[in-house]
């Protein structure tokens, strides 16, 4: 079983020890004897198999499990002990009457019970990994309180009954007299909630870095550093170029070639914004116009691991750029491979809207190395999937593009995800390699066929074929009537597109061939572990429900600080059950290992990898480009919703920070 599906069996057995204890004590106080009798054992079993369930699931992780395993099952096996001693004998012997009274407490010992198994469950939603004091503190007391406030109605209304039965004299007083006593019961707990919830947001302020276990301030020379000094270089490499654009925000109304009409935020008005490209050592200058996008852009290089200053984060590394401004990104282009830029201010919805473009880097010297097929044509596509309002766009076209490509011509598709869902990828009718993963190429990948690929949301796919005198298709999500068609000259042949959604999905983890690493991951300088999950957080000095980080959302998660030369390990854990497609900018991170089994194939160098519900994922970067860079979820609704922090180097600052750095 896969730890999504044992969270998520957990939860369902959760509910139902919920409903079964509940169900148990309002037979109870009903007077259903026979009823409450049989809830109650179902009670006691339900829990002994989330014992079980909780068990099995603590071995995946105590990430997992932790509030569970200190708080709620613990709260739960004593509330439930206490019912079954109270309420289990009165109705057993009562089991074959109904309408009898049984005391009080039976019913309220069940209920209480039920309080215990509801409020774990509210832990595990609403506060998550890690358990704090105030969650525990706030939990234990508000069963208690629960449990007071029940006593006190069913007694009140066992009394109730008695004066009726009995004698009427003063029944107004004493009516009165439990009623107040229940107002002001319910008064307390209420006021215990809302403190209760208070302390939890605030618990979210406490450290504004955490060290990983490393020295605080490694450096110790005192000098800061700003991010706004550190900018790209100037020169181009002895026979590169100055490669001059200019790029201007605006809304435009797009026309797809089916003829259908998007109300986009574009890059000179057009979806996607210009393809940029360069050979290696050129230079690149982009003056980012703004016409009217009114909550401003950026232009972020992703994947690129450009100086901190071009990073383009809004309140991090620069202002955004307001309508009638402009600012200019200069770096130079040593990294070769597939990479694009997107705004990063208002970044969902903007990169949804349109705000994102194409940035490809080819050799120096065109290698021809056998990866490329050696073929002697060469047919080079640069695709980026995008979804508009439900229609996936490849490139510009919105229905199937079609390409000619003669037998023997090297092909090499580079597959951009610029959705903030991922992706399923399928080349039909040729063997492939994947040549390339988020822009870096792998060691020896071998060839491979019938395989689907999965493409992270922000990430990049290079796959590479030399064209058989077949036709060849690219599927995107098993859909064969949308994608790219390849034809071997004469555009009479349709291809015959397969049924790809039965393919097995290639693990990248397990593909082509180890080799060297530059750095020893095992001797990490640093280690922080960063567990996803939703949870209550304040989010932009507001509560939410957020999409946290150890419990906290953006900017109350405290930045992760590392110092030059580091060499940085994280372990991501997924306790949700949404994909988390995780991006850290400035540096490629070394994918080390999934869920326990270590990468065991080509090195792995990826800067947005995709964390599934229930992963585990431990990965390593060397510090080596000084700043304060995003460590974000590039699902952009989720970044936006809490999830994402600031790597930071010792002894750097931001003159630009506003409060909400790096919104998006
Ligand atoms: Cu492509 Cu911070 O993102
Ligand atoms: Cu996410």
């Amino acid at each position: 079983m896969t730890t999504a599906q044992l969270i998520l069996l957990d939860h369902g057995v959760a509910l139902a020890g919920v409903a079964s204890w509940f169900g148990a004590g309002v037979a109870a106080a009903l007077r259903r004897h026979r009823l409450g009798l049989g809830l109650l054992v179902g009670a006691v079993l339900v829990t002994l198999v989330r014992v079980a369930t909780v068990s099995v699931l603590a071995g995946r992780g105590w990430w997992f499990v932790a509030e569970k395993a200190l708080l709620g099952l613990p709260l739960l096996c004593v509330a439930g002990t206490a019912a079954v001693v109270i309420a289990g004998p009165g109705l057993w012997a009562a089991r074959r009457t109904s309408g009898e009274r049984l005391p009080a407490s039976c019913a309220v010992s069940l209920l209480t019970a039920a309080c215990a198994a509801l409020a774990g469950l509210v832990v595990t939603f609403a506060a998550g990994y890690p358990l704090t004091w105030p969650t525990a503190l706030i939990t234990v007391s508000s069963v208690a309180a629960c449990a007071l406030l029940t006593a006190r109605a069913m007694t009140g209304e066992a009394q109730d009954e008695k004066q009726d039965e009995e004698q009427r004299a003063e029944p107004d007083r004493r009516s009165a007299l439990t009623r107040r006593r229940f107002v002001n019961t319910a008064v307390g707990v209420a006021a215990l909630g809302a403190g209760g919830t208070g302390a939890v947001l605030m618990s979210g302020s406490t450290d504004s870095v955490v060290t990983g276990g490393g020295p605080a301030h490694p450096s110790g020379s005192g000098t800061a550093l700003s991010v706004a000094d550190l900018r790209g270089p100037g020169k181009p490499s002895p026979d590169g170029a100055v490669r001059r654009h200019v790029l201007t925000a605006k809304t435009a109304t797009v026309r797809l070639d089916s003829g259908r009409e998007i109300d986009a935020w574009t890059y000179d008005g057009r979806l996607p914004g210009p393809a940029l490209t360069a050979t290696e050592g050129d230079v690149i200058e982009v003056t980012l116009r703004n016409d009217d996008i009114d909550d401003g852009v950026t232009l972020h290089w992703h994947g690129y691991d450009v100086a901190c200053g071009e990073d383009g984060v809004p309140g991090l590394t620069q202002h955004a750029v307001g309508p009638g401004e402009e600012f200019v990104y200069r770096f130079r282009a040593d990294q070769v491979g597939t990479y694009w830029y997107h705004t990063h201010e208002a970044s969902d919805p903007g990169v949804r809207k349109g705000l994102y473009g194409t940035l490809v880097v080819t050799p120096r010297e065109a290698r021809r190395t056998d990866q490329d097929g050696g073929g002697r044509e060469r047919l080079d596509l640069t695709l980026p999937v995008h979804t508009f309002a439900g229609a996936v766009v490849v490139g510009d076209r919105d229905g199937r593009a079609g390409h000619t490509a003669a037998p023997g011509t090297a092909v090499r598709l580079r597959l951009v995800n610029t959705d903030s869902d991922p992706h399923r990828v399928a080349l039909s009718g040729t063997s492939f390699r994947v040549a390339a993963v988020d822009g870096r190429d792998l060691n020896r990948p071998g060839p491979v066929r019938e395989v689907s690929l999965r493409l992270p949301a922000g990430g990049r796919y290079d796959l590479v074929f030399v064209m058989p005198d077949t036709a060849v298709a690219l599927v995107l999500d098993d859909d064969r009537e949308k994608g790219v068609w390849l034809r071997p000259g004469d555009a009479g042949h349709e291809p015959r597109t397969e049924d790809t959604s039965g393919w097995p999905e290639l693990d990248l983890l397990r593909y082509g061939t180890p080799a060297r690493l530059p750095f020893d991951p095992d001797t990490a300088d640093r280690e922080f572990t960063l567990v996803l999950d939703r949870a209550v957080a304040m989010v932009d000095g507001r509560p939410s429900y957020a999409q946290a980080v150890n419990g906290l959302g953006h900017p109350s998660i405290p930045d992760l600080l590392v110092a030059e030369g580091d060499v940085v390990r994280f372990t991501v854990v997924n306790r949700s059950l949404e994909t988390h497609p995780w991006h850290l900018h400035g540096h490629p991170v070394l994918i080390l290992s999934r869920d326990g089994s270590r990468c065991s194939g080509s090195p792995l160098w990826m800067d947005t990898f995709d964390v599934r519900p229930g992963e585990v994922w431990e990965v390593a970067f060397k510090a080596d480009n000084p700043g304060i860079w995003m460590n974000h979820c590039h699902n952009l609704p989720h970044a936006e919703q809490g999830m994402m922090l600031h790597v930071s180097y010792d002894g750097v600052t931001t003159p630009f920070a506003d409060g909400h750095a790096g919104h998006g």
